[in-house]
């Protein structure tokens, strides 16, 4: 499928956050530590979301939607492995490592291997799920867990992983004793599953700081949760607001989630503000460019890095992006290139200096976020302009199109 966008259209209205995929995703790991029936309220409609359900099934949840909350029983759980076809839909699946593990005392999931955006190992994840004392062997592309128990332990991470805070956090919550996390994931999502995990029944304590302390308890139980906003989904709109010369009032919108992008933002000549009613963004003036640094939270995300930049082609002056913790990131410059952005590339860091005008022209999305920031550029090119592979943006956002159109845009969606 493609998206056909008819650039120029200012943008203006209202429109409501999604729930996070990036919350959602591993809170439905979680679900199967439960045992019980967990109901998520604000569950976004996502391909992530509809592989994670799969993947549930798959293991013997039964999962069904009721209106807009999705409802997961783990008291039927009976598998503990996750073959190759289910796994590859999602490099992300590698955070039910440690719900399986801990729930069934064994756990095979295909390698998740490299993807568009670099190698993402999982080192660090099963090294720290070894020092709870599981055993790990690497057979025929299958990563196969194993342990008697889960001891608690003292844990540093070399580097604030998110999808490990997260692995571990649900290894630890029915760990036997306390697991300390050391240099851990401070990411607002971390958070939510943390928040998740306690209305389960989790010990858990220290949460969105750096040093996270988990006593383990025999059970968990069923809860109804409510997932955070999507902060990316909402900066993503900012920034479509920014890119259109455009106003839009956000509702649910996580604005302290959000100040390192809001910062950048504003400093770029945009107006952001709470409301009463919601964040509401505008720009005033022309936009300036800025240099931005990608870092784990509460730097600048690099999940936002493509959207920027797409605001920076169309900024004066110039401005530097360094990205920091993904080693192939940059892949929507070439087709930034060819809707006439002036960008240059040196190692991780992209040099864009701002030109009055894009064109429409057809583009290939290789990457969510990717995807993302050449959405934002077809809206302000002159011309139509077709995204290719959008399947990438639909694992992510919401109908993104008919979010879009309700406020003024003018995207069709074809079959490629
Ligand atoms: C999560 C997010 C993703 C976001 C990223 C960074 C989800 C589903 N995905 O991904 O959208 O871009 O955080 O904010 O929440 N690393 C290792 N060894 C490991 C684990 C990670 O070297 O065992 C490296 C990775 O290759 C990468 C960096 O650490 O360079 C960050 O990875 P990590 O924080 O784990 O990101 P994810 O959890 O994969």
């Amino acid at each position: 499928m493609s998206l056909m966008i008819e650039g120029g259209r200012r943008l203006s209205g209202d429109l409501t956050v999604q729930g996070a995929k990036n919350s959602v995703l591993p809170i439905l790991a979680a679900c199967i530590l439960s045992g019980d029936v967990c109901v998520l309220q604000r569950c976004p409609h996502l391909e992530d979301v509809d592989t994670s359900i799969d993947i549930l099934r798959h293991l013997g949840c039964a999962v069904r939607w009721n209106g807009p909350d999705l409802e997961v029983d783990s008291s039927t759980l009976t598998r503990w492995n996750i073959p190759d076809r289910l796994m590859h839909r999602m490099r992300s699946s590698v955070v039910f490592l440690g719900a399986i593990l801990a729930r069934c005392g064994q756990a095979e999931l295909s390698y998740p291997g490299g993807c568009a955006i670099g190698a993402r190992p999982v080192d660090l994840h099963l090294s720290a799920l070894e020092k709870m004392g599981a055993r790990f062997d690497l057979e025929d592309g299958y990563i196969l867990g194993r342990c008697r128990k889960l001891n608690g332990a003292h844990i540093h991470f070399d580097f604030p992983t998110v999808g490990g805070t997260e692995n571990l956090l649900m290894a630890a919550a029915l760990a036997d004793g306390e697991t300390i996390l050391e240099n851990a994931a401070r990411e607002p999502e971390v958070v939510d599953l943390a928040r998740f995990l306690i209305a389960c029944g989790a010990r858990i304590e220290g949460h969105g700081t750096s040093v996270i302390r988990i006593q383990g308890v025999p059970r968990l139980g069923g809860c109804t949760y409510r997932i955070m906003p999507d902060r990316i989904e909402a900066g993503t709109l900012l920034a479509a607001a920014g890119i259109t010369d455009g106003e839009l009032l956000l509702t649910d919108c996580p604005f302290e989630e959000l100040d390192a992008v809001i910062a950048k933002m504003r400093q770029m000549g945009m107006e952001i503000e709470p409301t009463a009613d919601g964040v509401l963004a505008r720009r005033s003036c022309a936009l300036r460019g800025v240099d931005v640094t990608t870092q784990p939270f509460p730097g600048f995300p690099t999940d936002m890095q493509a959207q920027i930049m797409s605001l920076m082609c169309l900024s004066e002056g110039s401005g530097v992006i360094s990205e920091t913790i993904f080693e192939n990131r940059f892949m929507h410059v070439q087709e930034l290139v060819r809707m006439g952005a002036d960008i240059r590339l040196s190692g991780h860091t992209a040099i864009i200096r701002g030109v009055q005008r894009l064109a429409g022209a057809p583009v290939m999305a290789s990457d969510l976020r990717a995807s993302a920031s050449l959405v934002l550029a077809g809206l302000a090119a002159k011309g139509t302009t077709t995204v290719q592979r959008i399947y990438h943006l639909d694992r992510g956002y919401e109908h993104i199109e008919n979010k879009l159109n309700a406020v003024g845009a003018r995207i069709r969606r074809e079959a490629e």
